[in-house]
């Protein structure tokens, strides 16, 4: 069955083209991050509305990667939220009305739901139950996934998003938008050790998290040491992400742990940062858990996963209404 995935959430256009839930035939992602980048974050009228100028363009452009015409498609995959309603509803009615035309089902994907699919669309899946940790600019989240579709939230953020929080620190400090990439590079040139930042686990029974502490230590380290702040910002960057990823890759392993079960899931745009990648394929070997993270580029938001989960609704047999409509909020 060949799945046309389309996402919309944020601030990048994607559609893929992706058979039996598991194999990209094609997957585009064309980002904003160049409209909104002046403004130190997404801004989501002007996301709206890049959206319509670029979703026909994206979807035609997967479509021929992929070799397959429109009417060739056996079925629509589309994000249902959570997101920005107005940059949701571009997609949202672009596959409605599409699925409509042709006469073919179509399904409105949760996003989270795609980010911790996108293990299925590599090689090495995990098996079932498994713990993913999904770690966004939009969410911070740990589920134990016991199939495609059947998520138990342990625990999760209770201010900031890890990502929100790189691109905070990277927009207090004036290095750019996004900031995870740019910090995650120049933390490379900088000692992880020499500044120490704040680590919070609220507790040793809880799997929330907490950012904004972190956040503030390090506003208030570059404002006392304003004076000496460019030769310091590689140390700076490295403390800062040292200490996210302590919380992040502990968090994690000891859900693992809890639930008895010894293979773990990273998922999401901060998936993509090399000291996390690194972190907990250490931490977890040694505790003898296999860690599943997808390629760089099914990191962050893209359509090839929220294809995966639409194939595994549409083999249960759901299938969206027409009367359906997107949402906003976590559901
Ligand atoms: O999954 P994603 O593309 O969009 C959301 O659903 O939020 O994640 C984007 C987030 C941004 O906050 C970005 O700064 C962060 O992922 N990110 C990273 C890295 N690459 C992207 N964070 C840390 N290290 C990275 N290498
Ligand atoms: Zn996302």
């Amino acid at each position: 069955m060949n799945i046309l995935g389309i996402e919309t959430s944020c601030d990048e256009t994607a559609a893929a083209v992706v058979k039996d839930g598991t194999s990209i035939l094609a997957s585009v992602v064309s980002s904003q991050v160049e409209v909104h980048h002046r403004y130190g974050g997404v801004v989501p009228e002007l996301a709206s509305r890049k959206h319509i100028e670029a979703i026909i363009p994206v979807v035609d452009e997967a479509l021929g990667k992929a070799g397959l015409r429109l009417t060739e498609i056996d079925a629509i995959a589309v994000t249902q939220g959570p997101g920005l309603v107005g940059a949701l509803l571009v997609g949202f009615s672009y596959a409605k009305s599409s699925a409509y035309a042709l006469g073919i089902p179509w399904i409105g994907v949760n996003h989270i739901e795609g980010h911790i699919n996108s293990v299925f669309l590599e090689d090495d899946p995990p098996a079932f139950p498994f713990v993913a940790l999904l770690a966004s600019g939009g969410h911070t989240s740990i589920y134990h996934v016991t199939d495609h579709i059947t998520l138990e939230l342990m625990g999760q953020t209770r201010d900031d998003a890890a990502g929100e929080a790189f691109d905070k620190v990277a927009k207090m400090l004036d290095l750019g938008y996004p900031g995870g990439g740019i910090i995650d590079r120049l933390s490379n040139q900088g000692d992880p050790t020499r500044i120490k930042f704040p680590r919070s686990y609220l507790g040793k029974t809880s799997f929330d998290f907490s950012f904004s502490g972190i956040k503030t230590a390090v506003n208030r380290y570059a404002t006392t040491h304003r004076n000496q702040i460019q030769e310091q910002i590689p140390d700076i960057a490295a403390g800062f992400q040292e200490a996210i990823m302590d919380v992040l890759t502990h968090k994690v392993i000891h859900a693992a742990a809890v639930k008895g079960c010894d293979r773990i899931a990273l998922v999401g745009g901060v998936a993509a940062n090399s000291r996390l990648r690194e972190k907990l394929r250490t931490d977890a070997g040694l505790r003898g858990m296999s860690v599943h993270i997808p390629s760089i580029h099914l990191c962050g938001d893209n359509a090839a996963m929220i294809a995966a989960v639409g194939y595994h609704y549409l083999v249960a047999g759901i299938e969206a209404d027409l009367g359906d409509d997107a949402f906003s909020k976590v559901k």
